[in-house]
């Protein structure tokens, strides 16, 4: 029996009785800072119990916390995997236990989509294409090669992985742009400058960094100018997110252009837990809405951006 079943053969329990339990990522961005955040708000408002626990970026934290949950005997286990493969086991206690499990922010790589009622996030991939679609038009009359430096996220955690192949797929129509070198630099600021430092002593000329986050770009932000060079100008900037931090830079015109990615999914994770409850089946696959900024769009956005 699967635990959408038995709240169903019993009948919905009383919101307010509800316990859910969050095993988040970790801290390790303003993105999740403000994710972590929208969904303990939403609980809050919602009147629902919210067991939440940070996982440092280590998925055996994320694995232990599960299975107390699963131990605790939540009606719901909410989860961001950390990265994508290697769940299939603590995915089966869940459901052995009859406890819905719901995927939020990021993807599983698992054959069995019955180990998770529903999906609920961006299209990383989507991302990856639109960054890669404002460069294509960026340096539509460069005829001289473009040097790319690509700061990827956590290596194995979906959206570096999607971002990666949406961006790769875009550039590949013209063989002028060259990625020169790709490193993780673990969705953090201090990973995006580390990095940064290193590549571009090893590849003098670069053009454009490529960075799959807000941070890592605030991060090369500092180590392209601790080189003596104009962010923004030497060499340009695209990023992911469009957290505060991100679009006062993009303001400044020291990024160029970022796509959006939201991190405010606490609603939608709320609607899906009352589904649950109410013993109905929720989308597979819901998908955030997203958007993309230039510059004079950040000015824009800016004051009355909530994160
Ligand atoms: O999974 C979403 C990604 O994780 C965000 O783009 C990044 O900032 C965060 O760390």
């Amino acid at each position: 029996a699967t635990g959408s079943g038995d709240a169903a053969a019993a009948g919905p329990k009383a919101e307010s009785d509800l316990v859910v339990g969050f095993a988040q990522v970790g801290a390790e961005s303003g993105w999740r800072t403000a994710n972590t955040k929208d969904i303990q708000d939403s609980f809050k408002e919602a009147g629902i119990q919210l067991k939440f626990s940070d996982a440092q970026q280590k998925q055996e934290n994320q694995i232990k916390a599960i299975r107390s949950y699963i131990q605790q005997k939540v009606d719901v286990i909410a989860f961001s995997p950390v990265v994508e493969t290697g769940w299939d086991a603590v995915l089966n206690e869940a459901k052995d236990a009859g406890i819905p499990v719901v995927l939020t922010d990021r993807a599983v790589d698992s054959s069995d989509d019955s180990l998770y009622v529903t999906f609920l996030g961006s299209d990383f991939v989507l991302e990856g294409q639109k960054a890669g679609e404002w460069v294509l038009e960026e340096y539509k009359d460069q005829t001289e090669p473009v040097k790319i430096i690509q700061l990827e996220g956590t290596t194995g955690a979906a959206p570096a992985i999607d971002r990666a192949e949406g961006f790769a797929e875009a550039i590949k129509s013209d063989p002028k742009f060259e990625v020169v070198a790709s490193q993780t630099g673990d969705f953090t600021r201090a990973g995006g400058k580390q990095v940064t430092e290193a590549l571009l002593k090893a590849n003098p000329g670069v053009n454009l960094i490529y960075a799959h986050n807000d941070d890592m770009g605030l991060g090369a932000i500092e180590a392209i100018e601790a080189a003596g060079l104009v962010p923004g100008k030497d060499i340009k900037i695209v990023t992911v997110d469009a957290v505060k931090d991100g679009m006062q830079a993009l303001a400044d015109g020291k990024i160029n252009f970022i796509v959006e990615c939201s991190p405010l999914l606490g609603k939608q994770l709320i609607e899906v837990v009352k589904q649950i409850n109410n013993g109905e089946t929720p989308e597979k696959r819901i998908v955030t809405e997203e958007t993309t900024f230039t510059q004079e769009q950040a000015i824009e956005a800016l004051p009355t951006r909530q994160y």
